[in-house]
């Protein structure tokens, strides 16, 4: 099962998944970081901008992109990684990808796979989840063996993403993003969480029956998970006090 860690605040959260971060990469410069875009990760790069790391040598892959803006829109998931992680994380622009970046949309997962193989896969994966239970843009019954693709968004997270637009109009219809198959071939997956509106959707991925209907649910699946939530969005979990019990009494050597 995986790991679930409750903690009081994002910022402890951020802490704690930078601590997995810096870890990884003072063990090797080298290493392929997995980016995730929305406001749960932004505790995380910013604790991770404030420690002495240097990371030039990281290879960053983005989990998911907008469809159809406008290239320099602000709101794309390059502008976003270049203005939240890239610059101030100080990772070499040419060292991170994002799906769908080169060439023609219609063979970009394709391309996108065989730049993340080539790299040889992802080391740590940021992931953050959707209320319909997504990880990237995989909604609910993508399959568990999906790659990086071109898909159709919900209405539910148009909606939840309108707030970052003028309007909900204009939010793109499709995106292109990771697959739940592509996401479970990282090493290590790093789930976030914060606040009761994700309560739901954590408890089902977390706890839940495996289903392609709560695409999160896929990281049953992994065998090394960290799930780092807040006590709002763990508020549903069944078996918080075992959580946080083995938390209290983890072994010295375990890290997140
Ligand atoms: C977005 C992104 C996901 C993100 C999720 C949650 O639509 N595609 O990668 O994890 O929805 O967003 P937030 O962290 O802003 O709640």
């Amino acid at each position: 099962m995986a790991e679930v860690v409750i903690v009081d605040s994002a910022d402890a959260a951020g802490e704690l998944a930078a601590d997995a971060i810096g870890h990884l990469v003072v063990g090797n410069p080298d290493a392929v970081l997995g980016l995730a875009t929305g406001s749960t990760p932004l505790t995380t790069w910013r604790a991770l901008a404030a420690r002495d790391l240097d990371l030039s040598r990281v290879r960053g892959f983005a989990l998911d992109e907008y469809v159809g803006l406008p290239p320099g829109h602000p709101q794309s998931y390059r502008s976003v990684i270049t203005r939240e992680v890239v610059e101030p994380l100080g990772l070499t622009p040419s060292l991170v990808r994002v799906p769908g970046d080169e060439g023609p949309i219609e063979f970009a997962g394709e391309d996108y796979e065989r730049a993340l193989v080539a790299a040889g896969g992802v080391d740590l994966q940021v992931l953050g989840i959707g209320r319909t239970g997504h990880i990237g843009f995989n909604e609910p019954g993508s399959s568990f063996a999906s790659r990086t693709r071109v898909k159709t968004l919900t209405e539910q997270t148009r909606r939840d993403n309108a707030r970052f637009f003028d309007s909900i109009d204009d939010v793109p219809m499709h995106c292109i993003t990771q697959g739940l198959g592509t996401i479970l071939r990282a090493r290590h997956l790093v789930l976030l969480a914060f606040g009761e509106a994700k309560a739901e959707a954590l408890a089902g991925a977390v706890e839940g029956p495996v289903t392609a209907s709560l695409p999160a649910s896929a990281v049953q699946l992994h065998a090394r998970v960290t799930v780092i939530v807040d006590e709002a969005a763990a508020s549903r979990l069944a078996h918080a006090d075992y959580y946080r019990y083995a938390w209290e009494h983890r072994l010295d050597w375990e890290r997140p």
